[in-house]
Order: structure tokens, then C-alpha cells, then sequence
């Protein structure tokens, strides 16, 4: 079958290397891609071909998908969904994976997602939601200023300020309500009080009937070595991680998953796709601190490496509402992704300097390099982003996949690359 896939990040070129690992796939589009999905090809050796066509370009996007006709169209970023693409594709007949532009919501609007909460008693911060700055400041003023202050709207990751005082989550207010620092995203916050504990990524694949819990993960958000310096895309992850139980896993099926999924079937909200919520592990238990409606990026990297079952079956019976039927299978390995960086990120970088030693890393056993902020520049690859390469490693247990992945890491080079060096390590305490 002929696919398309949307999206041009590490997220996308682990998906679309898993994709073409299936005999279904023989055709893959990718828009945008990258320089490293450019290399993959399909089991007939069919090169996948990249597309000049942004992921936020749905005109474009619907026009070449109405002209090609793929059988099915993935999407990985979060824009697109919540600008509607899923609806204006099934508008032309296409056969569409991810949640339509009501059910993005979950993370296109923190508002709704933590209103959504409180309706249905999904465990989660403290919190409140405000259209105005005053009664804001009041609430962040009960819970003593130490509090998040989280634009509604999608603001590329950056809408999330921690506040530890009532002056900062004052001046956090003004600047995301008053100075709309983040534009439109401003117009409502979300303050929830600030949660202490360890912090796991959780993934549900859901048909909107049945919902399949993914194995967990663990991103690491900040940009040095002990959750240091400021917040990043993700600069590393691994899976499984072993700060829930499978008892305790249980429980977040009880407490988070399955009233959500109630709630939309109540609330009348179609979510085929994936729901991504990011938790907090307190003292009191687990706290859901966000929903996203897409895969983790470098989450995604870890899961693929480690899932075994055909990622096109697993979408198909998605939309077809088949996942009940589903078994998902995964590696027993563990996996881990350590994302090499600009230098300076993620604050300014250099752009187009070249890279080396990804084949040499790759010739490793069980070595991955997935390629983010990559491009060719005429038969050179080079860097083209802030998160360049997320280099991914298969071990039998997370210990040899953590050593092998930084020993791949060891071999690449491109000038003032930047990694966290304790990725996976906190796992390994004890
Ligand atoms: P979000 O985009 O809502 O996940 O927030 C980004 C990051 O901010 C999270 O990954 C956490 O590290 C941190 N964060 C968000 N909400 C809270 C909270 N209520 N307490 C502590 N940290 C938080
Ligand atoms: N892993 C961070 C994100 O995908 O938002």
C-alpha cells in the first residue's frame, strides 16, 4: 500500500523506519522528512521520498494526497491535528490515522484538557482555569506562588512557566495574560500547584472504544545533566521505566485511562489515535500533569525499537475500530535514546555543519541513530535543527542498551554537539 506520513522530526523517522519495515508498506511518502528518513526504503527497496511540503500545510497536503491517493496518511506532530487535518482529509475520502480536531484538544488547549479532568475525576494537580489575570493571581496566591502558570494554546513547548514565589507566578501571569508573551495561547492559563515526584511518559492507543497501554517511558525535559538549565524538546529517553509496578500500572488504568475514555464516550469526543499524558509519581499517588494527542518525541524512538507487532496493522485496526482484536507485542529489551544537540540549544545554534560517524554507530549491534535536525546539503549530511540525532539502543537490560547507546554517541561528530550524560541513569540507582 502507499502511505503518507506527516511530519519531518526524529518522531517521524522512527515511525517511518518502522513503517517501511512492513511488507504492506510499498510506497512511502514523507512530508517534510529529513535527511535521514531520505535514506530509509521499503522491504522492495523502494527509496522513501521526502516531500517540500510543511506539516502545517494542509491545502498542500489534501491536494497531493486527493492527486496520489495513499491508502493511509499518519500523522506525527501536534499542529497539524489540532488544525484540523484529520477532519479536512476524511472531508476528501482519505483514510487518516489521529485524533480529529475536538479530540486534539486534549492538547491543543490546557483549558479543556484540565476542565475535562475535573468533569470526569482523572487524578491531577491542584489547579484552576482563568480568563483573567486577577482571579489568576488570587488562585497562584493561595497555593503560596509555587505553581505552574501553562498558556492554554500550543506555544512550541514553551507556554509552561514554574513559579516559586508570588512575585514569579505574578510576573508569570502578566507575561503570558498582560504582555501575551505567547500570543493567543495567552488568552486563558491554567495555574495547577506545583507537584514534586518522579515524572513518566504513559502512551494509549485508543479506536475510541478500546484503549492499549504502551510500556512505560521516561523523558528527560531539561538540558544538562541533573535536570539542569532550561526546558528542551526531550533530550533523552528510555523504556522501560521501572518507577511503576505493574500493580501500579494497573492502578493508572483504573484512575486515568479508563475514565477518560468513559468521559469521551460521554462527551461524545472521537479519539482515535494517541493519547500521550504526562505524569507525575507524588507521594500521593499518581498526579496526570498534561495530555498530548501524538506520540512522545524521543518516546516514540524508544517504543519503536522495542515494539514488535506491524505498526500498519496496529494503525489500520485503529481506524477500523479493531484494536479490541489487537495483540501488541513488544521486545523484553530495553531500549534507550540519547539526543545529540546543537551547541547552544535550546537557545541559539549554528545551523549546516557536517556530521560523521553515523554509519560507524549504526554498524554497532542494536544501534539506531534517528535523525532529527538533519538535511542534505548536495551529498553531505548536516545539521539543520536544535535536536539533531536521537541515538537509540536495544539491550537486554537497560544497563548494556545505556552503555551501547553512548558508546554509539562516542562515534558521531559534528562541531559543539551537545548530549545529557546521565540519560537513563536515575533508572539505574540502587
Ligand atoms: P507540560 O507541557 O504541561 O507537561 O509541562 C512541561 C513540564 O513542566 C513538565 O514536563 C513538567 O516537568 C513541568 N510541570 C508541568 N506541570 C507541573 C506541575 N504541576 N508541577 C511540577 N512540574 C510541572
Ligand atoms: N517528549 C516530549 C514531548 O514529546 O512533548
Amino acid at each position: 500500500m502507499k502511505v503518507l506520513l506527516i511530519g519531518g522530526g526524529g518522531r517521524e523517522h522512527a515511525l517511518a523506519w518502522k513503517l517501511v519495515q512492513s511488507a504492506r508498506v510499498d510506497k512511502l511518502w514523507v512530508a517534510p522528512g529529513n535527511g535521514g528518513i531520505a535514506g530509509e526504503t521499503t522491504v522492495n527497496g523502494e527509496p522513501v521520498e521526502c516531500l517540500p511540503i510543511g506539516a502545517d500545510d494542509l491545502p498542500e497536503l489534501a491536494k497531493f494526497a486527493r492527486e496520489h491517493q495513499p491508502e493511509l496518511t499518519v500523522v506525527g506532530p501536534d499542529n497539524p491535528l489540532a488544525m484540523g487535518i484529520v477532519d479536512l482529509f476524511k472531508e476528501h475520502g482519505l483514510r487518516i490515522w489521529g485524533p480529529n480536531k475536538e479530540a486534539a484538544q486534549f492538547e491543543a488547549s490546557k483549558v479543556f484538557a484540565q476542565d475535562f479532568m475535573a468533569r470526569h475525576g482523572i487524578p491531577t494537580a491542584k489547579a484552576g482555569t482563568f480568563d483573567f489575570a486577577t482571579a489568576a493571581k488570587a488562585f497562584a496566591m493561595e497555593l503560596n506562588g509555587r505553581c505552574v502558570v501553562k498558556a492554554d494554546g500550543l506555544a512550541l513547548g514553551k507556554g509552561v512557566l514554574i513559579c516559586k514565589s508570588v512575585e514569579e507566578s505574578e510576573a508569570a501571569i502578566d507575561s503570558v495574560m498582560i504582555d501575551r508573551e505567547f500570543g493567543d495561547a495567552g488568552n486563558q492559563v491554567v495555574i495547577q500547584e506545583f507537584l514534586e515526584g518522579v515524572e513518566v511518559s504513559l502512551h494509549v492507543l485508543c479506536d475510541g472504544r478500546t484503549a492499549i497501554l504502551f510500556p512505560t517511558s521516561q523523558d528527560h525535559k531539561r538540558a544538562l545533566d541533573g535536570d539542569k538549565g532550561l526546558n528542551t524538546g526531550g533530550m533523552g529517553t528510555y523504556s522501560p521505566a521501572p518507577f511503576l509496578s505493574e500493580e501500579e500500572l494497573q492502578a493508572v488504568t483504573r484512575t486515568v485511562v479508563d475514565p477518560w475514555l468513559t468521559g469521551c464516550r460521554a462527551e461524545g469526543i472521537d479519539f482515535c489515535g494517541m493519547l500521550y499524558p504526562g505524569l507525575m509519581l507524588t507521594a500521593d499517588g499518581p498526579r496526570v500533569l498534561e495530555f498530548n494527542a501524538r506520540w512522545g518525541d524521543p518516546e516514540t524512538q524508544v517504543y519503536l525499537m522495542r515494539l514488535e507487532t506491524d505498526l500498519v496493522d496496529l494503525f489500520e485496526a485503529c481506524i477500523d475500530r479493531r484494536l479490541a482484536e489487537m495483540d501488541v507485542h513488544w521486545k523484553p529489551e530495553a531500549a534507550v535514546c540519547v539526543v545529540m544537540a546543537s551547541g547552544g540549544y535550546p537557545g541559539s545554534y549554528e545551523k549546516s555543519l557536517p556530521i560523521s560517524g553515523i554509519e560507524e554507530a549504526e554498524a554497532m549491534e542494536g544501534v539506531k541513530v534517528f535523525h532529527a535536525g538533519t538535511e542534505m546539503d548536495d551529498d553531505k549530511l548536516v545539521t539543520s535543527g536544535g535536536r539533531v540525532l536521537g541515538v537509540t539502543a536495544l539491550g537486554e537490560t537497560l544497563l548494556a542498551a545505556r552503555n551501547t547507546a553512548y558508546a554509539a554517541v562516542e562515534k558521531i561528530k559534528f562541531e559543539g554537539s551537545h548530549v545529557r550524560g546521565d540519560i537513563a541513569a536515575k533508572a539505574l540507582e540502587d
